[in-house]
Formats: C-alpha cells, structure tokens, sequence
C-alpha cells in the first residue's frame, strides 16, 4: 500500500517567553522542543494513532501535516508531494478536525456554516447542497440544520465540525482529540463513525490523536507512541502490550499525600507513575512480581498516615506499555506552562 502521510526528520521548535533572570539563573533555555526528529509513515487507508499525554507535540505534528505550521527542519509528503512545495494539493487531500478551538461561527446556524466553508473549498449550487445534505444526513444533524450553532451541545458541535472536515472530501482526515471532553454517548457515535463509515465504507486514512488509550486500542490498527516531542515506538496496539517483558501491574488507590520520591526507592519496580484525580491518588507500578513490592507499598503509605481505597492486580494496557516506557501516565500533563 502506497504512502499517505510521510513525516522524515521533522522538528518544530517554539520560542520561549522566558524571563532574563530565569535564564540566567535558572539556565532556563529559550526553546522548547515540541517535535524532536519525528518520523511517520501512515499507508492509504489506515486509522493510525498518536498517542501521548498533554503537551507531547500531538497538535503540533497535525498542523504541520495541516501546513498550518511551518517545521523548522524535515519534510512531510502527502500522497507523495513535499507538502512546502505543494501546500495547495495537500490542503485540497487533507481533511482537519481541532477540538478545543472555535472552527464555527456561533451565531450562524449549521447549514450557514457548511454553506460560508463549502464555499471556500469552490463548492457551489446544487453539487454543494447535494454534498451538504449528505453530510448532515449522515451525521444525524438534519432535524437541527437550520438551528443556530450557539445552541448545540458540544458533542453537536464535534459533529457540525467533522461535516465540516469532510466537505470537500479528502482523502486524508487530521482528527485532533476529536472525542476530548464528549459525553459517552457522543464519543462512541464519533468513535463508530470513525470506524464503520470513515475508514470502511469510505476508505479514508487517518492520523487520530488522543490521549484515551481505550479509543487508540479500539479503533487503530497501528500506534506511535509520543513524548517529549519525540515518537518512542510505533507498533499494533497488540504488539504494544506483549512488549512488556514484565507483566505484573499493581494499582493502588488512596486518600493523603505523598511525594513520587517516596516510592523511588523500593527495589523491584520496574517503573511507576503516580497522579490524583478529583483527590484521590492513583499509584501504578509495573513489576515482575507484584508479591515482592506489596508490602513495602504498603508500609511507605502506613508511614505517611495515607488511607488505602483499594489495591487491585492488572492485566497490563496500553497505558502501562506507555508508562513502562515513559514513567509517565497518559494522564499527567507535561504541557511547557507558558
Ligand atoms: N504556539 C506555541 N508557542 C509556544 N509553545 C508551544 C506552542 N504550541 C505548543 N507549544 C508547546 O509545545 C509542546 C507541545 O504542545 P502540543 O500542543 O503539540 O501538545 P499536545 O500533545 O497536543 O498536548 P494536548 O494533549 O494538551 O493537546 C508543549 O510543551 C506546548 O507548551
Ligand atoms: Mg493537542
């Protein structure tokens, strides 16, 4: 199968606002690295995920491909046309669906909207009311066509934005976080749209970028892995899990506090993250023998007057390979605070 997306020795360096006391004295360097020497290949017709916590480059990587952004070193080929040379064809070929930023206008309503983007794609009369149509029909927005935007829900909206994407009929969808923050009915429509009518009714190929890695485990036949702008290893989301050599996975839950220098020393973790939700920490260790390490888990969480909610064995996820890698959770952010 030919490729649809080629990234060769891409990075993307942004400056930083740093102060000149903090350079100084902190060596705090003026650039971040967002993308570090990234290479990809994505076959025609393939659902291919990136996958990394906040902050890894996932965004950055979509709008280079989106020639939005420009890298500062590398080449990125669609259908096998350098994209800084062909910018015209690869916009034409790429579809592109952002969460978290406002593609719509809100006072207008859904079928405006198509209509005002329709028309920047040189789509007009009846061939762009007939695709319009089908768009809406197909995800399930007719009833709501005339309704002004600042009325949906954000899961309407998420829909009314890959109608959008998909106005002009690429070859190529971009879809950024597209489930980020949709309650569970939405995410499984966009999941399933993705999978049943995106990829095998229509054929499309797709970079995903998520940091869910039951949405990356259920619809992606191959995964990269990014962190620190850098893409660790790129393989199926089986392959992923039988990578890890050691596959006992201890999670523990509980109330208190407690610093991830207080777990480092025991011997026999392989590797661990730590993160709180809603206030309540989560521990994961990754070992060869989960027996081994239990009890000196526990003493450290004794010691500390932290109250255990439960301590539960696993079979290791796509999460713990990332971990296993990273030391990092897909959950933690290590977004540049600007
Ligand atoms: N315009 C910008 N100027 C400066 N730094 C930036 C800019 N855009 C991104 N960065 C930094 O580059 C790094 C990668 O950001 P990016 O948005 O690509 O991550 P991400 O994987 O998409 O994260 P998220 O899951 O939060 O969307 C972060 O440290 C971020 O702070
Ligand atoms: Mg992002």
């Amino acid at each position: 199968m030919n490729p649809a997306i080629e990234v060769i020795g891409v990075t993307k360096k942004f400056k930083r606002r740093t102060s000149l006391l903090r350079y100084i004295f902190k060596k705090e360097k003026k650039e971040k690295i967002a993308l570090d020497n990234v290479n990809l290949t994505i076959k025609e017709g393939e659902l291919f995920g990136l996958l990394g916590p906040n902050g890894a480059g996932k965004t950055t990587l979509v709008r280079c491909i989106a020639t939005l952004l420009i890298p500062d070193k590398g080449e990125i080929r669609i259908l096998g046309k350098d994209i800084s040379k062909n910018p015209n064809f690869a916009r034409r070929n790429i579809g592109l669906l952002t969460s978290g930023e406002r593609t719509l206008y809100w006072k207008l309503s859904a079928i405006d909207n198509l209509r005002f983007f329709a028309a920047l794609y040189g789509l007009s009369g009846k061939e762009r009311d007939k695709r319009i149509d089908f768009l809406l029909e197909l995800l399930e927005l007719k009833d709501f066509a005339d309704e002004r935007v600042e009325k949906y829900s954000s899961g309407m909206k998420q829909k009314l934005s890959l109608a959008r994407a998909l106005l002009h009929d690429p070859k190529i969808l971009l879809l950024d976080e597209p489930t980020l923050g949709l309650d569970p009915a939405f995410a499984r429509f966009i999941r399933n749209f993705i999978k049943e009518e995106l990829i095998k009714k229509q054929r499309k190929t797709i970079l995903l970028t998520t940091h869910y890695m039951d949405e990356a485990d259920e619809l992606c036949e191959e995964i990269a892995f990014i962190h620190n702008g850098k893409i660790i290893d790129v393989k199926t989301p089986e392959e992923f899990k039988k990578s890890i050599p050691h596959k006992d996975v201890l999670e523990i839950r509980f109330l208190g506090f407690i610093e991830k220098e207080d777990f480092q020393k025991i011997s026999g973790v392989e590797n661990f993250t730590l993160f709180s939700e809603n206030g309540i920490w989560t521990a994961k260790f990754i070992c060869k023998d989960t027996e081994v390490i239990l009890n000196d888990i526990l003493s450290i969480l004794n010691s500390k007057k932290c109250k255990i909610l439960s301590v539960v064995n696993l079979e290791p996820t796509l999460e713990d390979v990332f971990i296993y890698h990273t030391g990092k959770s897909l959950k933690e952010d290590t977004t540049e605070k600007l």
